[in-house]
């Protein structure tokens, strides 16, 4: 393999977020993947809106739920987590003494993004009489603040774990938390913070796409904006819509969320079409231009040098470890 000077590489990882050696374009990254998997008893979780070439040698493939529950229950020494930088970090929060590997440090997450964690103290202290769940989409700052942490999959039954006259605080998504106030019936509190992916999906686009394909169902994930969520025949984080299109008679399906969700449902219901949902742009398609910061080129070099490695302020940690263990506690219960 023709590798340029790793020390200059690993100085570059500070202000790139990434190791950039060269490859050798020869190299079967597929047959180096997994035989670096073997040899450092490495594990790959990688989310659905990765690429499909991370999406095929990864070890498991989920949603923030599925990933946070594997992470929580693998045996490897190292996790390699193809997803965000929160995704990562949650892995970390729940193994201290294992190596947790992100391809691209840079990969956050807008909706992350919306919540700085000193401004929601404050708003937090507004409130004091209000338990706080947080979507798992958020810094180790924000789940700190935090009394449970949800995922789209099981935020319906954190709530509903909770007594009815419970005042709640619902954040950073304030798409997800109007849809499960929706829901339940409760009057949460959200924060302002949303998604940048499925903030900007067009209605008047899916609408247009719906009269072409008239067979075709609208399904949706909880992040997208109320008009968008009124359309859909189904709405479901992206485990949840997968499963939908694999049980459901229908052959066509508007797909409303992230595109790398396609590589598994046309996977795993080959005879059907799926039809991505365009944003309010000139795009076709929606992605999520920080899930996409990882290339399988970037997870060969993360997995061979063992950088970038997420590193945690140990307080922080374990201050963030309570709400995601009691996330995981009630999702257990729930059968989830
Ligand atoms: P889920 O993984 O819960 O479906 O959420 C999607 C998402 O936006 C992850 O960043
Ligand atoms: Fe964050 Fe949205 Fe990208 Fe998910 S799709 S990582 S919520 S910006």
């Amino acid at each position: 393999m023709a590798v340029i000077n790793i020390d200059t590489a690993k100085s570059n990882l500070e202000s790139t977020g990434f190791l950039d050696l060269e490859i050798d374009t020869d190299l079967d990254l597929f047959h180096e993947i997994e035989r670096l998997k073997k040899e450092k008893n490495a594990v790959i979780l990688a989310h659905y809106y990765q690429e499909p070439d991370i999406q095929d040698v990864a070890d498991y493939i989920g949603d923030s739920l599925g990933l946070a529950q594997q992470a929580e229950k693998t045996k490897a020494d190292i996790i390699v987590f193809a997803g965000v930088h929160f995704m990562a970090e949650t892995a970390k929060i729940l193994n201290p003494t294992k190596k947790v590997l992100l391809p691209d440090l840079k990969a956050g997450c807008s909706l992350s993004d919306s919540a700085p964690p000193e401004l929601f103290r404050k708003f937090r202290e507004k409130y004091p009489d209000h338990i706080v769940i947080s979507y798992i989409n958020c810094s180790a700052g924000i789940k700190a603040l935090s009394d449970i942490i949800c995922t789209s999959s099981n935020a319906k039954a954190i709530v509903d774990s909770l007594p009815p006259q419970q005042p709640i605080i619902f954040a950073p998504d304030k798409n997800l938390g109007a849809f499960i106030n929706k829901q339940t019936g409760r009057n949460m509190v959200l924060w302002n913070g949303a998604c940048m992916v499925h903030e900007i999906f067009s209605l008047e686009k899916i609408t247009k796409l719906k009269a072409k394909h008239p067979m075709a169902k609208v399904i949706a994930h909880p992040e997208c904006e109320d008009p968008v969520l009124k359309v859909a025949d189904y709405i479901g984080s992206t485990t949840q819509l997968l499963k939908f299109t694999e049980k459901d008679p229908s052959t066509e399906y508007i797909v409303v969320t992230e595109t790398g969700i396609l590589h598994q449902m046309e996977k795993n219901s080959p005879g059907k079409t799926f039809i991505p949902a365009p944003p309010n742009n000139s795009c076709a398609c929606n992605d999520c231009p920080h899930m996409k910061l990882n290339t399988l080129e970037k997870l060969y070099l993360c997995m061979e040098y063992e950088q970038p490695e997420l590193i945690m302020d140990e307080t922080l940690r374990k201050a963030a470890l309570k709400p995601i263990q009691r996330m995981l506690e009630i999702s257990k219960q729930a059968g989830l």
